[in-house]
């Protein structure tokens, strides 16, 4: 029944690189299924396949064998141009290194992923203002990358993966810094909270909330 359908369906998932004796089994039949709403953390030591597993999950790479069926969807089938109006329609996605692009603005970096999807200029930029808000850092807008901390970086990527209202968001080591700041925006009980609803009116210079935002999708 599609109501109890899993959003991610991972079935014997293996992945392998390289050949011969020097093949690496980065993932060795991984099953898992997550159900719209749920909030899962995948642990593991460094090198245990984190990253491999949510590349795939995230449609940025392929299985050497099983099946991801995403919202029912085998991905396996889907053209490269599908695969990439999946990954700008339906999936946020925090890199473990952030992968902003440098000697460009923080705010031209999070409305990048808007631009793919043809939204005009200046909507574009009052939204990406408001995620920036919400992650604490509007006053950090016309700052690049290498200008920003750490955690900084970290937090301009989460307003990015959040910006489009994805389905589903994968974060790859958010809460790994003793510092970090995702340990808050990535809580399941209060960033779903504040990006929803975030202060009447103006919320800061040069911040003004996007008017008629989308309620919260149910998957988070
Ligand atoms: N492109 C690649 N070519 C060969 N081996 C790779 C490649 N990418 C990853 N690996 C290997 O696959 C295994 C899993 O790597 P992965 O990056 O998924 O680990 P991880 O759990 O994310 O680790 P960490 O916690 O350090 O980020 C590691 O042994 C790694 O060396
Ligand atoms: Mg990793």
């Amino acid at each position: 029944m599609a109501a109890t359908r899993p959003v991610l369906d991972v079935r014997d998932v293996r992945k392998l690189y390289g050949t011969g004796e020097t093949t690496v089994h980065a993932l060795d039949g991984v099953t898992l299924q997550v159900d719209r709403g749920d909030y899962v953390a995948i642990m593991g030591s460094s090198g245990s396949g984190k990253s491999t597993l949510m590349n795939i999950l995230g449609c940025l790479d392929t299985p050497t064998t099983g099946r991801y069926l995403l919202d029912g969807v085998d991905v396996s089938a889907l053209t490269d141009s599908q695969l990439a109006l999946v990954r700008n329609r339906l999936i946020g996605f925090v890199f473990q290194s952030f992968n902003l692009i440098p000697r460009t603005s923080a705010v031209a970096n999070v409305e990048l992923p808007l631009a793919y999807s043809g939204m005009r200029g200046a909507e574009r930029r009052r939204r990406a203002m408001f995620a920036l808000d919400v992650v604490g850092l509007a006053d950090r807008a016309d700052h690049e990358p290498n200008q920003l901390s750490g955690g900084q970086q970290q937090r301009v990527a989460v307003a990015r993966a959040l910006l489009t209202e994805p389905s589903v968001v994968f974060a790859d080591e958010p809460t790994g810094a003793p510092w970090s700041p995702s340990r808050r925006w990535c809580s399941p009980t209060s960033r779903p909270a504040r990006w929803t609803s975030p202060p009447a009116g103006r919320c800061s210079p040069g911040c003004r909330t996007p008017p008629g935002r989308p309620a919260r999708r149910s998957s988070w």
